[in-house]
């Protein structure tokens, strides 16, 4: 199923506003099927090996902060050319040149609580994936 699988993390910000439901709608609507989904928190330690990619960034300590502050939804998520498709639903990073309709324009404060993740490879999003859910929660 190489380049049908994507992941997501709807983040603290989009939680704490109380829209779950609104992004999962929209995600649903897009024609994603979810595979895995749960509600959790991470901790400093597991948002950092999250975003290891990023740890010579200069947002990371903040990053990393952010994303431990709150609950967040992760999810596995299935649909023909789930990579690019989810990546067009949830808009560029920063949501000023985000495109109108898309999740992060609706819904992100800014490009550091920019309320969705979206994987950006088949590669990662395998990794990203298995970093939240066992095989054996996985649909
Ligand atoms: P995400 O798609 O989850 O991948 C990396 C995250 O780093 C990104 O969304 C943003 O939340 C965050 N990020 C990227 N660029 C910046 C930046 N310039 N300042 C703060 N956070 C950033």
């Amino acid at each position: 199923m190489a380049g049908n699988r994507t992941f997501t993390m709807i983040k603290p910000d989009a939680v704490s506003a109380g829209n779950i439901g609104n992004i999962l709608a929209m995600i649903n609507k897009a024609g994603f099927k979810i595979l895995a989904m749960k509600l959790t928190k991470l901790s400093s330690e597991n948002a950092g090996k999250f975003y290891a990619v990023h740890s010579s960034r200069p947002f990371y300590g903040e990053l990393c902060d952010y994303m431990s502050s709150g609950p967040i939804v992760a999810a596995i998520l299935e649909k023909e050319n789930a990579i690019e498709d989810f990546r067009k639903l949830i808009g560029a990073t920063d949501p000023i040149n985000a495109a109108e309709g898309t999740i992060r324009k609706l819904y992100a404060n800014s490009i550091a609580e920019n309320a969705v993740h979206g994987s950006d490879s088949d590669e990662n999003s395998q990794m990203e994936g298995s970093f939240f859910f066992s095989q054996f929660e996985r649909f």
